[in-house]
């Protein structure tokens, strides 16, 4: 890939980054009231995002992309250039041939595997494996990639080991059955995921979210629990979160952003059996610029959010640029957003936002 220079301007008081528009690899629109109030958030910064399919029912057939994708576009503020790259939800009984009609047209760009009861709204999810091995024949040879949430439900296994097994499980022998399956790890979240990816093909890439970059467990569990740092996979110890944190600033072409911007109004957050999942759509790029600020490797901010991304999927870049600026106040960020009678709960990244993506 031909190497693309970002434009860093350092001043006495303020500092600005233009990079190529970035996409968001993993992300939840939901339906209805909630979607018409979070797309406007991501189509404000982003020119693409995979939509997950985990609704309810969830997004099985390509008819089912068809009309979802509508409801998204009917969603999409005036005068915004933003593109959904639909998912399929893939279930013991889906199709090979629907799967593969809806990615020849260019209407499906991937689908997604839940092992059953892994997280937010995969019952419909897969059990056994062996049963959609059919599946995953048709889609290694057409070169669909395959979406992977990578956690064993199995109940023996503790929460924190559920990526490390899975991979031990379910990935590992998957790749050596079919190593042609073009496969992305979404939200990876420990150093055994890092090791996974980087020991693979080049077929082989993982999406790192905005949050786990900023939190550890601790954020949950210490001084009180906080059901808005609760997601799943659920954040690992500090350990991990470096190790995220060195594959995401590294430049390393097999690791984008996703953010898995999940939302749930905050009555379904706050409660005693709460949903996982974090909204960060809303101030995504700001945190990831302090992210990246703090670690001296804001030159390759570019490429986690807006080059490796492309690559993988085999997508160019977008044309457009967006310009993010450095102010020496912290910037005011929203953090409640209101939909209908109830409110949305913004991520809050523990530390004063200084940058802001310019309108
Ligand atoms: C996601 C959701 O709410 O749909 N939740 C989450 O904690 N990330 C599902 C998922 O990506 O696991
Ligand atoms: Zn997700």
């Amino acid at each position: 890939m031909r190497p693309v220079r970002n434009r860093l301007c350092l001043g006495l008081d303020m500092k600005t980054l233009t990079i190529r528009q970035p996409d968001d690899w993993h992300l939840h629109l939901r339906d209805g009231a909630v979607l018409r109030a979070v797309l406007p958030h991501t189509a404000a910064h982003f020119a693409r995002a995979i939509v997950m399919p985990n609704l309810v029912p969830p997004v099985v057939t390509t008819r089912d992309a068809a009309a979802y994708r509508e409801r998204i576009m009917a969603a999409v503020p005036e005068g915004s250039g933003f593109t959904p790259l639909m998912t399929l939800y893939l279930t013991e009984t889906s199709q090979a041939d629907d799967i593969e009609s809806g990615f020849r047209d260019g209407l499906v760009t991937a689908v997604k595997l839940y092992p059953a009861g892994a997280t937010t709204n995969s019952q419909s999810g897969v059990t056994n494996i062996e049963a959609v091995y059919p599946v995953l024949e048709r889609m290694a040879a057409i070169g669909m990639p395959l979406c992977v949430h990578g956690e064993v439900t199995d109940p023996a296994i503790d929460i924190f080991d559920r990526e490390a097994v899975f991979i031990e499980r379910v990935l590992e022998p998957l790749r050596r059955r079919l190593p042609e399956l073009r496969i992305v790890m979404e939200h990876v979240t420990t150093s055994d995921g890092m090791d996974f990816v980087r020991s693979q093909g080049e077929n082989v890439g993982a999406t790192i979210t905005t949050h786990h970059l900023i939190i550890n467990r601790n954020a949950i569990l210490a001084g009180g629990i906080r059901p808005h740092y609760y997601c799943l996979p659920v954040a690992k110890r500090e350990t991990h979160r470096l190790a995220l944190r060195a594959a995401a600033i590294s430049g390393e072409g097999r690791f984008f952003l996703g953010t898995d911007s999940a939302p749930h109004v905050d009555p379904l957050k706050e409660c005693a059996c709460g949903c996982a999942g974090i909204f960060n759509a809303p101030n995504t790029l700001a945190c990831l610029a302090h992210v990246f600020e703090e670690e001296g490797a804001l030159e390759r901010l570019e490429a986690f959010v807006s080059l490796n991304g492309p690559a993988f999927y085999r997508l160019p870049p977008n044309e457009r640029r967006i310009t993010l600026r450095r102010y020496d106040e912290p910037v005011e960020n929203e953090r409640k957003m209101s939909v209908g009678e109830e409110t949305l709960t913004v991520f809050d990244p523990m530390f004063p936002i200084h940058w802001k993506v310019e309108e």
